[in-house]
């Protein structure tokens, strides 16, 4: 593979950087472009933009691959846990017993939140969307701990508040949920692993004993796993973004959970569920859905599927439907809704239309399936996928940070109008 391109504009010849990635990824390099030529590219949604080079997650949308630091997706939600996944996306290797016990003891030390932020709590409407809190409360963390440092220089600082983002969002939003349903607020308890403290908090209730499912726990363990990174996605391209302006990691999170929110991203798990029981209302007739996704006149989409990489199966969605049928036959569940799925699905993928576009079921197309058997509310399902998400996010972050990448800053191609002088207002018309 040449290491240049040659790239003629108006008859003069230029020559560019070709980089190529340990998966044999290639990128032509135009960070001179602009000085060499004059030219900018243009490419809206990025769709064929490298923003970064990075060492965190690999995916090949064509062949439905995801690797977290060179291990493959199958494997960890196998073998792994959802804090030793943390430990590896963050600080780039599986942990030795030692460094698990001190990362795991950190988090489990910190999951308490200021009392103040009760009050914030009680300023929200009781109807407040639990994402909506999470931003807020994630980012009033840069006010409870105001000095941002630098990653580069204070690795002890940085830990400290990668252990208080892990152990303290999870309280944030089990206490989101309580407090949407006027209930008691659960205090996390040390005894608790990460995954049982999260479920205490969210399900024990002062009237009755409460000890989490082990095969809840699994489930919710396997599933933050599914969701813990995926390179370059809309919530952690923002993260990204709005961290190299060298805000604190705490204000940063909150800008990837608002992002995470829309119905096109994290979103789409609260959407597939809606949509799954709407055509259970409307008699399960998966034909007249199909119909209705392919019709450009109908604003309709087939939630839970297509993806802007995958041009294949979704790993996660692999394993998450296997899960799927795991859980529900383990805690004796029998979800028609789960039928619907599997019927809309089988319909979708021998559909031309879904086929001629690469559209197949993404991350979202059944886990909104496991989240309402373990009892998870369907206005909770994007919180879960934030709280996988929270040690990608981290990763990407501190990888930005740690390279003192400079702050994003995109040109653009300015459409609008021509240079013209200022009139006075009776004169306009
Ligand atoms: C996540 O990036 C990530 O990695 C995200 C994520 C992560 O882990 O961070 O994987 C998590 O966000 C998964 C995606 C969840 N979103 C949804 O399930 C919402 C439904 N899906 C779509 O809206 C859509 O597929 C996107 C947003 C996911 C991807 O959109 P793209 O890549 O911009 O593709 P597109 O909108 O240009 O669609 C291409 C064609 C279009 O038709 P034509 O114009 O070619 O005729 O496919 C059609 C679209 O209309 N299409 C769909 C469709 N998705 C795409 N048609 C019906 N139903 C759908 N779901």
């Amino acid at each position: 593979m040449s290491d240049k391109i040659k790239l003629i504009i108006e008859g003069t010849e230029y020559e560019l950087p070709v980089i190529e990635g340990t998966e044999g990824e290639k990128a032509i390099d135009i960070s001179k472009l602009r000085d060499l030529t004059g030219y900018i590219t243009l490419d809206i949604g990025y769709k064929n933009t490298g923003a970064t080079k990075s060492a965190i997650t690999f995916l090949d949308g064509e062949t439905g691959i995801l690797h977290y630091r060179g291990y493959p997706i199958e494997q960890l939600a196998e073998k792994s846990n959802f804090l030793e996944v943390a430990y590896l996306l963050i600080y780039g290797e599986l942990p030795t017993a030692e460094q698990f016990a001190k990362f795991e003891n950190g988090i489990r030390r910190r999951t308490l939140v200021n009392e103040d932020m009760r009050k914030i709590f009680d300023g929200f409407p009781v109807n407040a969307h639990p994402m909506g809190v999470m931003a807020a409360l994630a980012s009033s963390l840069a006010t409870f701990y105001p000095n941002a440092v630098d990653p580069r220089k204070d690795r002890d600082a940085t830990d400290l508040r990668i252990y208080r983002l892990l152990a303290k969002m999870p309280t944030i939003a089990a206490w989101a949920y309580k407090n949407s349903h006027g209930h008691p607020l659960n205090y996390p308890k040390n005894k608790y692993n990460y995954c049982q403290n999260f479920l205490y908090m969210m399900y024990a209730l002062p009237t009755e004993e409460y000890e989490p499912d082990p095969v809840v726990v699994d489930a919710l363990d396997k599933l933050l796993i599914l969701h813990a990174d995926h390179e370059q996605n809309c919530s952690t391209s923002t993260i990204r973004l709005v961290g190299s302006s060298k805000v604190s990691l705490y204000s940063s999170i909150s800008a990837a959970i608002s992002s995470l929110w829309g119905p096109l991203h994290g979103g789409a798990n609260q959407e597939v569920i809606e949509m799954l029981e709407q055509i259970k209302q409307d008699g399960g007739d998966v034909t007249k859905y199909l119909a209705k996704a392919k019709d450009k006149n109908d604003d309709f989409r087939l939630m839970g599927f297509g993806h802007r990489v995958y041009k294949n199966f979704d790993p996660r969605a692999k394993i998450i439907k296997v899960a799927c049928d795991n859980v529900l036959n383990k805690l004796g569940i029998n979800d028609p809704v789960l039928e619907i799925a599997k019927k809309l699905e089988e319909a979708a993928l021998s559909d031309e239309y879904f086929v001629e576009r690469k559209l197949y079921p993404n991350v979202d197309f059944y886990s909104g399936i496991i989240y309402r058997a373990i009892g998870i509310p369907v206005n909770m399902f994007t919180v879960m996928f934030a709280l996988g998400r929270l040690p990608g996010w981290i990763a990407q972050w501190l990888e930005m940070r740690i390279e003192d990448q400079p702050i994003g800053r995109p040109r653009q191609i300015y459409t609008g109008a021509t240079k013209r002088d200022y009139a006075p207002m009776e004169t306009r018309k």
